[in-house]
């Protein structure tokens, strides 16, 4: 946060969304008619949930960014294994995490559920090994957080963890109608906005800090040149915020912004390549029709 907060532009992780309050606005987000992406994605998976599990045939189900898992719910529904298995969700919110491995463990009986709180793009060190054969999922389009190089590192990483056999589903949202994807991010209840400005009060918590919520207004776009939806926070007027934790004060003048958000909009042709770069196989690649959006599965030989 420092660093983010001292760069010019400044900048903010959008890792740092995602507490209690942060998930859940986001859960909600996702209930709004503007935001697509989880309707179109749960669309995908209902459609083709079968066809995946056959051709990963997993052990074990591990999601990176599970939240909710809500989504996970349309392949656990499912999921019928011939042994012992397991679920594993990864999420960054704890408390998130939590209440959704207790809820799971009660509707489905028959799987183990093991959940991991942590950070994944810090690493995949916490992921238990040996695991029995793996679908490893990556949905939702938080692959579209990262920058290119980022996403291709985080790719291969998962790449290199993954054993002969494992499979890997990645969901990316896709390069659209740019009226359709700037009203996904500005969407008419404000739920979008609330859940950007609620990064500032994730930082007076955790840092001992004085933003001023109502003093920043929410910002989001699509840059066609990038292909990625921009969000931002806009100081409203010149306005000082001292973070007692870091001992740092941070000066915005009128207009300034924090870049809190970038969400990346794929070509396949881009999916494809950072999969088979990565040393994956793609073996079925599903797009939604009406609202562009992919769904690749791909193996590891
Ligand atoms: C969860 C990262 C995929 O980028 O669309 C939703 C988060 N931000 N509305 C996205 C988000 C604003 C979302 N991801």
């Amino acid at each position: 946060m420092r660093q983010g907060l001292t760069a010019s532009p400044k900048v903010l992780h959008p890792k740092y969304f995602y507490d209690e309050r942060g998930s859940t606005l986001f859960d909600q987000i996702c209930d709004t008619p503007e935001y697509y992406p989880t309707r179109v994605e749960s669309e995908l998976l209902s459609a083709h949930a079968a066809e995946i599990l056959a051709l990963a045939s997993p052990d074990n189900i591990l999601e990176l960014g599970s939240g909710a898992s809500r989504k996970s719910r349309l392949l656990l529904d499912r999921w019928q294994p011939s042994g012992d298995a397991t679920y594993l969700p990864f999420d960054v919110s704890e408390e998130m995490l939590g209440s959704v491995a207790a809820d799971l463990e009660k509707e489905y009986p028959h799987l183990a559920i093991h959940g991991l709180a942590g950070d994944y793009t810090a690493g995949l060190d916490h992921v238990p090994d040996p695991l029995g054969r793996t679908l490893w999922m990556f949905i939702g389009s938080t692959l579209g957080n990262f920058e290119p190089a980022e996403a291709s590192a985080f790719v291969s990483e998962i790449a290199g963890r993954m054993d002969r056999g494992d499979s890997f589903l990645l969901g990316t949202d896709l390069h659209k109608d740019e009226a359709v994807l700037e009203r996904a991010y500005n969407d008419a209840q404000g739920l979008t906005a609330d859940f950007n400005l609620n990064v500032l009060a994730v930082i007076n918590r955790e840092l001992q800090a004085n933003f001023q919520l109502d003093r920043f207004s929410h910002l989001a776009y699509y840059c066609e040149g990038r292909r990625r939806i921009e969000m931002h926070l806009v100081s409203e007027a010149d306005q000082q915020v001292y973070l007692e934790a870091l001992d740092l004060t941070v000066a915005f003048s009128a207009g300034e912004r924090i870049r809190t958000e970038i969400s990346r909009k794929f070509l396949t042709g881009e999916i494809r390549e950072m999969l088979e770069d990565a040393g994956l196989t793609v073996t079925r690649s599903l797009v939604h029709e009406s609202f562009p959006f992919a769904l690749t599965l791909a193996t590891k030989t």
